[in-house]
């Protein structure tokens, strides 16, 4: 269970890969990452795991999706560590390509959904989500997966990427994962570790803002701009991008929330790190309960 994955650098070799796993008639998962595992990360590959018999994670810091400014230079580049927990859970192949691979000279090929991208995070990281689509697109195209695995953490990048996969007809299954957290309920992230002791503490207002919007919404509370306000008043300490309650199938807020799921979705920054998190309900009349977005 245990043996070093295969680690494949070029697209044709990938595609070889999995074209030989296919005509064994083996499932195809993908676990799209930009490396810097954490828990989080792992708990998709275990998931990835327990439904196919042949699982690939791709390890690809993505500059298409950083802003001018943003931390892609800096970004935790860990390829070693990564790699001995990835052969720990025995993952079959790691696409880890470089970026010439990916972007070869003079390619210029975007994918430009038109569709929830410039909505809550879009809002604030102009082009980062054509980025996503883009990167995500290419590597679907070079792993050939038969489902892709992702976190409900980054919901908004979920419902894009649901989007995307249907409007190119990739034959292949979305499938998401839980968020997972440290123990006073901030969500792992590789960007965790641009905080400072104290950063880190002021840091899980995020999720503590969302389960007070949570309640109320869970007690009854159906108008969102209300449960908005409560969720941003709970962030005042932060420097605040947004608090936003939508519906996940226009990412816009409906002024009194109905009978479907709902996405309580936040941005915030503490210090050098830019945080996000969110929470999804279903609401079904009186009732109203925690759920997954897909
Ligand atoms: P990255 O931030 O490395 O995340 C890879 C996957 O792990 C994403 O699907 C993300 O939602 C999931 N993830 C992150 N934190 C999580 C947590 N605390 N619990 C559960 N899952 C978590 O997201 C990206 O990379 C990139 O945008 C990518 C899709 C790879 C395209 O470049």
């Amino acid at each position: 269970m245990s043996a070093s994955p295969e680690i494949l650098r070029g697209v044709r070799v990938m595609q070889a890969w999995s074209r030989a796993g296919r005509a064994a008639g083996k499932r195809i998962a993908l676990v799209p990452t930009m490396g810097n595992l954490h828990e989080g990360h792992l708990s998709l590959i275990r998931l990835a795991q327990a439904e196919c018999p042949l699982t690939i994670v791709s390890s690809f810091v993505n500059p298409t999706q950083f802003g001018p400014g943003e931390d892609y230079a800096s970004y935790p580049r860990t390829w070693d560590a990564d790699l001995a927990k990835l052969s720990a859970l025995g993952v079959d192949a790691v696409f880890a390509p470089t970026v010439e691979e990916i972007y070869p000279p003079g390619d210029r090929t975007r994918v430009v959904l038109g569709w929830g991208t410039d909505k809550l995070c879009g809002a604030f990281r102009p082009g980062h989500f054509d980025g996503v689509s883009t990167v995500v697109a290419k590597l679907f195209g070079a792993t050939q997966p038969d489902r892709a695995y992702f976190g409900q953490k980054d919901a908004q990048q979920a419902l894009i990427l649901r989007r995307m996969t249907e409007m190119l007809c990739y034959p292949l299954e979305l499938r998401l994962g839980p968020t997972l957290r440290e123990a006073d309920g901030l969500a792992l992230s590789s960007r965790n570790i641009y905080l400072s002791p104290e950063e880190r503490r002021r840091a899980s207002a995020l999720f503590a803002a969302l389960e007070s919007a949570g309640s109320a919404l869970l007690s009854g509370e159906r108008d969102a701009g209300k449960l908005e306000a409560l969720g941003a008043t709970a962030l005042s300490e932060l420097e605040l991008e947004y608090f936003s309650v939508v519906d996940p199938k226009i990412l816009e807020r409906p002024e009194r929330l109905r009978d479907g799921l709902v996405l309580m979705a936040c941005a915030a920054r503490v210090g050098p790190a830019r945080l996000i998190d969110n929470h999804v309900y279903r609401i079904e009349g009186e009732r109203a309960e925690e759920a997954a977005l897909f």
